[in-house]
């Protein structure tokens, strides 16, 4: 479904991604891990064309269509949708208004009805205050309301492939589990891929993702299963071998 192959990307002169390579298929679950500055963010943010990502070398194909040269706007109405990091502040616009808006260009029915009913339920389903949707996107929004307001979008707009960039940090232990039971049930109803960035174990544990893999350097260093997270929960992302470690007698061991 969404097939990296050599991807280079350079930000502002500066080589991030060194060669990528990543397959998704249908219904997939990935979690990506690695240390911070690995360049994790850069891959979402390199798929959804975020400007000044310059891609130099590689191409992105989704379905088997090439959306290297695809503009934002595209990319989203192919049915990927990206939860950022941090997500930003809209001014001027209302969630309600938004994504009525982007419903209606993907050419879902929009009647006021059955949009309030589904955002009421929605706003049950995530624990979030109705009122929210009444307001600019994620305007005054504390870092945990915030990524629970991007899964309101996740459910009235029904991508088929999810890019979730350390969805848990800002979250509460309770807001973790709404999270992360969300994202479970969104799975086993439209069986979407998804591509999580996190180091929660209680996601990954929920979830239960098909492929681990380990990100270093601009590149995937290591693959596996479920045992890889777990391995790194308990060792870390540094290997032994590099550590230079001094003993006491100055020698290095
Ligand atoms: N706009 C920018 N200008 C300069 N350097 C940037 C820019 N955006 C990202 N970088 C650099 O690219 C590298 C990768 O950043 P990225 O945000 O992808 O890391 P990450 O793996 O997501 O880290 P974290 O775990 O901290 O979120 C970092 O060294 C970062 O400083
Ligand atoms: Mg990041």
């Amino acid at each position: 479904m969404l097939e990296i192959k050599n991807l280079k990307i350079e930000i502002e002169n500066k080589e991030v991604l060194k060669g990528l390579d990543l397959n998704v298929k249908n219904g997939e679950i990935h979690v990506l891990m690695g240390p911070n500055g690995a360049g994790k963010s850069t891959i979402c943010k390199a798929i959804m064309k975020y400007p000044n990502y310059k891609i130099t070398e590689g191409t992105i194909l989704y379905n088997e269509e090439d959306i290297t040269k695809k503009s934002t706007n595209e990319i989203a109405s192919m049915g990927l949708y990206y939860i950022s990091q941090t997500p930003v502040e809209i001014e001027g616009i209302t969630n309600a208004e938004a994504l009525r808006l982007a419903m209606s260009s993907q050419k879902k029915s929009v009647d006021i009805f059955t949009f309030n009913k589904k955002c009421t339920l929605i706003c049950e389903k995530l624990k979030m205050p109705k009122n929210f949707l009444h307001r600019p996107i994620n305007v005054g929004m504390s870092g945990g309301e915030r990524k629970k307001n991007e899964l309101l979008g996740m459910w009235l707009l029904e991508p088929s492939f999810l890019l979730l960039d350390e969805i848990d940090s800002g979250l509460d232990v309770d807001a973790i589990k709404i999270v992360s039971e969300n994202l479970k049930e969104y799975h086993e109803q439209t069986n979407a891929s998804m591509l999580i960035i996190t180091h929660q174990q209680s996601i990954i544990d929920l979830l239960k993702p098909d492929y681990v893999h380990i990100l270093k350097d601009g590149k995937i260093e290591e693959s596996g299963n479920l045992t890889l997270a777990k391995k790194i929960e308990k060792e870390g992302f540094l290997e032994k071998s590099r550590v230079n470690i001094v003993s006491e007698s100055g020698k290095n061991e």
